[in-house]
């Protein structure tokens, strides 16, 4: 964009949130910047819980070109959107907003996409497999058409309430095989590949999983991340998984298709991983 003296001012993005302090988001978009060359700033602001819609329009008013939404704003985000694409309308929830060439503001969901990829990278098959999610609520809602749309045989939501995991199935069985159970239900099923997302891992608590759930070769994958194994992600070794991941790489997966939606240049998100993983070992 130009400044009001006809200088090319460099673009603007940031990441809203509350809280934010901790959030990696520049430091990705920095390193992808570096990577492909562009020329850009991103900043992350903390925004008071009812002022969400305010600062994005000042966000945008002043030039900014495109916004990440964190907890607690993404489903502001959606209704902020002035349009939304097909997996953000089908998540309820947006976490990229994007200035387009028609000067209006374009809200994607690029979580789900950002863990099938970071599947995609550590070598997962999804197609056809049996998987398993756990939990039912807005991190499940974000990730099941990208989920759904790698065409594994079936996905079983199981949530604590599993009223949530009906609800939805009946919003997503169009796009494929879907079933809502209750995490007592599970007793002698078996899986391919689990999902936890449920925020018990934050509380360091483990859904009541049977022990013989996995099938050989299982692969199990946590929405959250850390330095050190969630607890489901040691529930998984112990109980024989033969792969396990945590959601650094969906984090910077997220990152690298919004930066592909406002850049159109595709960043490399191995080597930010290993960067971001080399610096959560760092603080061990
Ligand atoms: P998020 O945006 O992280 O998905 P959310 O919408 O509040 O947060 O959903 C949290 C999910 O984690 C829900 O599926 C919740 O189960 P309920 O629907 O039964 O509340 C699940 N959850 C949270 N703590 C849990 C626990 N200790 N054990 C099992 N499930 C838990």
């Amino acid at each position: 964009m130009q400044s009001p003296l006809g200088f090319e001012m460099t673009d603007q993005y940031a990441v809203f949130g509350n809280p934010i302090n901790h959030s990696k988001s520049p430091a990705i978009h920095r390193q992808f910047a570096e990577q492909t060359g562009q020329d850009l700033h991103y900043a992350k602001q903390l925004v008071a819980e009812d002022e969400f819609v305010t600062a994005a329009h000042t966000f945008f008013a002043q030039g900014g070109k495109g916004l990440n939404v964190t907890v607690p704003f993404k489903v502001d985000a959606f209704g902020f959107a002035q349009e939304l694409t097909p997996r953000a309308q089908r998540a309820g929830a947006v976490n990229t907003l994007a200035l387009q060439s028609n000067g209006k503001i374009l809200g994607d969901n690029t979580d789900g996409i950002g863990m099938v990829h970071d599947m995609h990278n550590l070598g997962w098959d999804i197609g056809a497999k049996r998987v398993l999610v756990l939990g039912a609520g807005g991190a499940v809602r974000g990730i099941l058409q990208p989920l759904l749309a790698e065409h594994p045989e079936k996905v079983v939501i199981a949530n604590r309430t599993r009223s949530k995991a009906e609800e939805l199935v009946a919003e997503f069985h169009d796009l494929g095989n879907l079933q809502a159970l209750s995490f007592e239900d599970l007793v002698g099923k078996k899986f391919d590949i689990i999902v936890n997302g449920t925020s018990a891992s934050l509380s360091g608590e483990l859904p009541p999983l049977p022990a013989d759930l996995l099938n050989a070769q299982a692969c199990c994958y946590d929405m959250m991340y850390g330095a050190e194994p969630t607890v489901f992600l040691q529930w998984a070794l112990d109980n024989g998984s033969a792969k396990i991941a945590d959601g650094l790489g969906m984090l910077v997966g997220q990152a690298a298709e919004a930066f592909y939606l406002w850049r159109h240049i595709r960043p490399e998100v191995v080597p930010v991983i290993t960067a971001l993983r080399r610096q959560l070992n760092e603080k061990k």
